[in-house]
């Protein structure tokens, strides 16, 4: 049975309106990303930091997900073999879609963190420094969203599923940040078909066997439909 892993990114929730980093007026040119998505900027003022993500969490539960999620939902309904999502999206609109098998391994806007004992739980609406974690009572809580410098999450899992892939899909990523940017490459390497679905070419473009071109809620919905026809 053919084994699918797809790998997401802030482009598949683009047409959710919620932005991107990288492109232009994308977050990273509103919010400087060593204050926003550091440990060192969380060190030097964790209010602007639960600020920023206080703001992400109100307008990604405003959000819906839109025809390519949805599109990926089906292929797992439907796809006879395993269906993997791995998002680096802290959104939950693939789950709001209906995909159950989803890895967020740059963590979840709905979890929280403790910093002091890594006890994690689920985040109210806001969240600020001096929240006690519920576990062991330090004001060291934060959301449980990987920051650059901190390891993504299910390393081992999702090299694992790459490995054993058939055919792999990366969709609305840049492929500008390891190591998810690394595994159309993988993948490719060990013996995967590779498809790149993305508004434009990205920075790992030459990794993949084929190329879909357009808003992902135009051609998402296509190639999934190809995979489910075959
Ligand atoms: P980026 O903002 O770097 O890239 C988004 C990609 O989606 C770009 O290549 C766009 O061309 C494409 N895109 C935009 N709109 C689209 C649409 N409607 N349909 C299809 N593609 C579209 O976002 P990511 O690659 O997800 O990490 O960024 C990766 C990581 O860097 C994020 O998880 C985040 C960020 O910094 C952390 O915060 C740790």
């Amino acid at each position: 049975m053919e084994k699918i892993v797809i790998v997401t990114g802030a482009g598949i929730s683009a047409e959710s309106g919620l932005g991107t980093f990288r492109d232009a007026g994308g977050i990273w040119q509103r919010y400087p990303l060593e204050d926003v998505a550091t440990p060192e900027g969380f060190a030097r003022d964790p209010g602007l930091v639960h600020a920023f993500y206080n703001a992400r969490r109100a307008q990604a539960a405003g959000a819906r997900p839109n025809p390519a999620h949805l599109a990926l939902a089906r292929l797992e309904a439907e796809h006879a073999g395993e269906v993997l999502i791995v998002t680096q999206n802290v959104d939950g609109l693939h789950e709001a879609a209906g995909s159950r098998n989803v890895i967020h391994m740059h963590g979840r806007l709905n979890g929280a963190l403790c910093g002091a004992c890594g006890h994690r739980w689920p985040a109210p609406p806001e969240m600020a420094p001096d929240d006690p974690c519920p576990g062991c009572g330090a004001p060291a809580t934060r959301p449980d969203v990987v920051w650059f410098g901190e390891m993504p999450y299910e390393l081992d899992r999702i090299e694992a599923a790459l490995a054993e892939a058939d055919l792999f899909a990366a969709i609305g990523t840049s492929g500008q940040v390891y190591p998810a940017a690394a595994y159309g490459e993988f993948a490719g390497r060990m013996g995967a078909h590779t498809v790149e679905l993305n508004l434009e070419p990205s920075a790992a473009s030459r990794d993949f066997h084929e190329h879909r071109q357009g808003p992902a809620s135009e051609v998402v919905p296509v190639w999934v439909a190809e995979v489910l026809g075959k």
